[in-house]
């Protein structure tokens, strides 16, 4: 990728753009560090309709870094409440404290000395850096990646390492370094407001000429991310058999999830399937080849279980009373009740024998 615009052009345009369009928000009426600083914490958090009120209500609670400082912990968590992630309230704590101890309660005016402070990432950095004291560093946020990569057609992934430095190089080199707050909240505003994700307003877009996406008519097709790998749904239905007073487990193999560990007899189906629906499948009439089906189960259990990349939607049949067990007594170990805790299993199917052992045992 070559940037192929060397002048300030589309920095000014983006300046020119926000002047006209820039909603009036708050924090953007102050230079004040400090409420550049709690605004840009809850904005990481929420939407700026919904931040509006958590960002009012902590000013007005705490309306100085030596307030903030001072403040009870269970003060600080109080006014974030309902917001997340509160590992980000207990770093703004902890920040306000270092800079009373640190800068006796003067907010750093270096890039270095803010990116320092707990809970301060690179993108707050720039954001406090250039909005508080027009320093020249480029904010990397969503709608940065997005405007850039529609602009210049970047290819790169915005969620892969090399991709981050290609953008932030990037957004660094555009900005105009005596005007660094306007063309920072210009470029974001640019993207949360006119170039926006799912409808971009290329028919009046000032930049539409030099827009790269627009010129090979795929604007939707950027910012490219990593493609996300879907969460599967599995579909397991398992059957309990006893006998004697054992169960009869399997061990799984192939190259799947719990490999080698133990589990109760499995039909597997892309779907959820009813009992007569599983009933007319292979696997059940070699499980039970002269059973009607009907006679025989009860559902025990179901549950839903959720691992990284699929979820597991599981139902477990109790059969009683089954007269040919041949398939299980040659495909199966048969468990004596007091040993299941002798055999690896997975969670999922530790958490249903663990309700056998207690109904065996009690
Ligand atoms: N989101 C993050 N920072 C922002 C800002 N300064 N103005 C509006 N939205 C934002
Ligand atoms: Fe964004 Fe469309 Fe403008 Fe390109 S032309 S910068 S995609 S709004």
């Amino acid at each position: 990728m070559t940037k192929t615009i060397s002048s300030y052009f589309i920095s000014d345009v983006l300046v020119e753009w926000y002047e006209q369009n820039k909603r009036d928000l708050p924090w953007r009426r102050t230079t004040d560090p400090y409420i550049i600083w709690i605004s840009e914490i809850i904005l990481q958090q929420t939407r700026v309709n919904q931040g509006m009120d958590y960002f009012l209500n902590f000013i007005a609670h705490f309306p100085d870094v030596k307030t903030l400082a001072e403040a009870h912990e269970d003060e600080v968590m109080k006014s974030w409440q309902g917001l997340g992630y509160y590992s980000r309230a207990r770093n703004l704590h902890q920040a306000a404290k270092d800079i009373v101890e640190r800068y006796g309660g003067f907010f750093p005016s270096s890039y270095q000395e803010i990116l320092s402070l707990k809970g301060i990432g690179e993108y707050t950095a720039a954001a406090i850096a250039s909005f508080s004291f027009n320093l020249p560093h480029a904010v990397v946020d969503g709608n940065v990646f997005r405007v850039l990569s529609r602009l210049f057609a970047i290819e790169d992934m915005i969620d892969s390492s090399s991709g981050k430095k290609i953008f932030s190089g990037l957004a660094q080199e555009l900005l105009r370094p005596e005007n660094a707050t306007q063309h920072n909240q210009a470029i974001m505003e640019f993207g949360a407001l006119h170039c926006t994700p799912v409808a971009p307003n290329c028919r009046e877009c000032p930049l539409q000429e030099k827009c790269q996406a627009y010129a090979r008519k795929s604007v939707l097709n950027y910012p490219k991310k990593k493609p996300r790998k879907e969460t599967r749904k599995r579909y397991f239905n398992y059957f309990h058999i006893e006998k004697d007073n054992c169960i009869f487990l399997r061990k799984r193999t192939g190259n799947d999830i719990w490999k080698n560990l133990y589990e109760l007899p499995l039909i597997e189906a892309p779907v959820r399937l009813s009992l007569d629906e599983i009933s007319s499948l292979p696997e059940f009439m070699e499980f039970f080849p002269q059973v009607d089906s009907t006679l025989f189960w009860q559902i025990s259990y179901r549950d839903k279980h959720i691992l990284s990349h699929q979820t597991l939607h599981t139902v477990f049949y109790k059969v009683n009373d089954l007269p040919d067990m041949q398939y299980f007594e040659n495909n199966c170990i048969k468990v004596p009740f007091q040993e299941l805790d002798k055999y690896a299993v997975s969670s999922l199917t530790d958490k249903y024998l663990e309700k056998i052992r207690k109904r065996n045992l009690s």
